[in-house]
């Protein structure tokens, strides 16, 4: 099997294993409904390539880590899209768990997932029990205050913010700990492994802003124009559109430099390549589907 459907597998088993006879059924169905299909699973990928560069010598533990960072990351779309933060009807190509089911349940879905995902790797064997301990003070940074997705999400609510302290919190954070758990679940503390994820999720959060503004919602599998709706602080605003996509290209050229030399670096490399490629395509139709100020540049030459 390929990491990737390893991967599946390992969500899947994991949410059946908290499963039986007694579940509340439409809580159960709304979990499934969050997980699966899922989106790109870019954050839990890059745990265990990172957990391959560094020898991947406990790989039950690894991919238990690398699935508790998509749960996190899925429960935090689930309350992000709820009527009090985003109020969006579609995720990932269909209704949002609020949607396809109700806001209570779409609360608890969210809080379920959280549970979900220490209980995952609480539960995986490990035979170096530090490796548990800095794993879970990893994934917990990731998403808690003071500075994780929680947090992020909370400087919504506040008047006065930067864009980078929001999206290093809401979105760079996790993409941090997925890089550096990765490291640390194979034992391999010997290389800045955080950076690289820091550099990736601040890109991958400029990219979402860009194609908030360019994108085809129907392709995207979730609303656009949320951003200028919602009055949230963003790249494409506060740069441009052209200004966010030069930002875009140079995180992504500083993403690739911050591949430490290691022998899985090539495929770290492309990996990095391939989902810049995805987020912002070089080339390919422009697809300007709302009226922006500059939107082209040589990326979108038509
Ligand atoms: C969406 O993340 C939220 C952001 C931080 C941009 P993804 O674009 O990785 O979402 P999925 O998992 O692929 O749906
Ligand atoms: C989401 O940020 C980041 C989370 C913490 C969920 P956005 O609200 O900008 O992401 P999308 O566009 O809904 O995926
Ligand atoms: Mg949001
Ligand atoms: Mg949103």
């Amino acid at each position: 099997m390929n990491a990737e459907s390893l991967l599946e597998s390992y969500l899947y088993k994991s949410i059946k294993n908290c499963e039986n006879k007694n579940s509340p059924p439409r809580l159960i169905s709304a979990i499934h409904h969050a997980v699966f299909p899922g989106g790109a699973r870019i954050r839990p990928r890059l745990s265990l390539a990172v957990a391959q560069a560094c020898g991947n010598d406990e790989p039950d533990f690894a991919l238990a880590t690398a699935c508790s960072i998509e749960f996190l990351h899925c429960a935090s779309l689930v309350h992000d899209d709820l009527p009090c933060f985003d109020n969006a009807d579609f995720r990932r190509g269909k209704p949002s768990v609020h949607k396809a089911f109700d806001e209570r349940i779409a609360v608890l879905t969210g809080d379920a997932l959280i549970i979900l995902a220490y209980r995952v790797v609480a539960s995986a064997s490990v035979k170096d029990k530090n490796r548990l301990a800095d794993v879970l003070h990893c994934i917990s940074n990731g998403v808690g205050v003071p500075e994780g997705i929680v947090a992020g999400q909370a400087w919504e609510c506040e008047s006065k913010a930067t864009l980078r302290q929001y999206q290093k919190a809401k979105t760079g954070a996790l993409f941090y700990a997925a890089t550096l758990s990765g490291a640390i679940a194979s034992g391999d503390l010997s290389n800045d492994w955080g950076l690289l994820g820091e550099v990736l999720g601040e890109a991958y959060q400029v990219a979402d802003d860009i194609r908030d503004v360019i994108a085809n919602p129907t392709e995207l599998g979730k609303p656009t124009g949320q951003d200028e709706s919602l009055g949230r602080m963003s790249s494409a605003k506060e740069l441009g559109l052209s200004g966010a996509v030069n930002y875009f290209d140079d995180l992504i050229n500083k993403a690739v430099l911050a591949v430490p030399d290691c022998k899985g670096a090539g495929k770290l490399k492309k990996l990095v390549q391939a989902e810049s490629q995805r987020l912002v395509p070089k080339k390919g139709p422009m697809r300007v589907s709302r009226s922006v100020k500059s939107p082209s540049r040589v990326i979108f030459p038509g």
